[in-house]
């Protein structure tokens, strides 16, 4: 019904691409995505896809102007090019922490992209761990929602760790903890954190008890890791033993690095939706892949069959 399969990519995170067509088993469709000498993005979709069922793979993380625009021109080309239908595939889907009006004056940008997506012309969007559920209906189009928890929870269930309480660094991250919390048969307890500046955040209570337990801290993204440093601060000086966190997003902007470094973080679990720069240097970061994830997601798309089904 819906043509070829046929998956594309911009340069925000190729290796992912390749990882998921390689688990596809197709290969990466031919484009080019470069610049012209002002600056200005050119793309060329370098073989046919008129009648195809395409996937444009690009996260909208940093650099997040160029990843999103790159995003946009891809869609554009390929709807021009007679493409059957268009899902962007947002491993990360950057601009979306502001997502509500809690100031005089403030845009809401997770809006302003969804819509920017859909008028280039995709027809779905495909995307992991928003920051916040309600951006679905931001669009209107179709959104599938992938979650990591199954993800991180294999990993941790293989290490057998004792007196586990499973830490939601903030209140907005309830939800996502509970499920890690169930899933792992852990205890669960809330960071009451005020965020000071883009940079700083400031840990207010800690709500549940921590005391002589082994502590996993979820969250969807790590930016500048002043969230989680200084969740890790105040966990330990509530007596919490071995700290660990497992995050979906690792943006890790100025100064995660230093910051997790310098904490006493036992290891932080990530995934590949965003590529981690080579000079972000740190033993303690672990990535695991959601290529797997998102190819049995595209699969199903393709299909037309249950997406939710995974997640049972
Ligand atoms: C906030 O609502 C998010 O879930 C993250 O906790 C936050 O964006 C992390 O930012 P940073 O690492 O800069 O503290």
């Amino acid at each position: 019904m819906n043509g070829e399969i046929a998956v594309f990519c911009g340069n925000a995170n190729p290796k992912l691409a390749e990882d998921i067509c390689q688990n596809l088993r197709i290969p990466l469709g031919q484009s080019i995505v470069s610049r012209f000498s002002d600056g200005e993005i050119k793309v060329k979709i370098e073989e046919n896809v008129r009648g195809k069922d395409v996937f444009v793979i690009q996260s909208t993380c940093p650099p997040s102007n160029d990843n999103l625009m790159e995003l946009l021109i891809l869609i554009d080309a390929l709807k021009r090019a007679s493409a059957r239908r268009i899902t962007a595939v947002t491993p990360h889907y950057g601009y979306a922490r502001q997502d509500r009006k809690d100031q005089p004056r403030v845009p809401i940008t997770a809006k302003l992209v969804a819509d920017l997506i859909a008028t280039a012309g995709a027809n779905r969007l495909l995307t992991m761990d928003l920051h916040a559920e309600q951006i679905q209906g931001f669009f209107n189009i179709p959104v599938d929602n992938l979650y990591a928890v199954n993800i991180f929870v294999k990993y941790f269930s293989k290490m057998k760790i004792t007196d586990l309480c499973v830490v939601s660094p903030d209140v907005g991250g309830i939800k996502m903890a509970r499920a890690y919390a169930k899933r792992l048969g852990a205890e669960l307890a809330i960071v009451d954190k005020r965020r000071v500046s883009d940079k700083e955040a400031e840990v207010m209570h800690i709500i549940g008890k921590v005391r002589d337990k082994n502590i996993v801290i979820v969250d969807d993204v790590v930016s500048t890791a002043g969230t989680l440093t200084e969740g890790i601060i105040a966990l330990k000086e509530r007596g919490a033993r071995d700290v660990y966190a497992a995050i979906t997003h690792p943006v890790l902007a100025e100064p995660a690095i230093e910051r997790i470094n310098g904490s006493k973080l036992k290891e932080l679990l990530v995934t590949d939706t965003i590529a981690i720069d080579k000079d972000k240097k740190c033993d303690r970061i672990n990535v695991l892949s959601v290529a797997p994830l998102f190819a049995e997601a595209i699969t199903r798309i393709h299909r037309e069959e249950s997406v939710s089904a995974l997640f049972v």
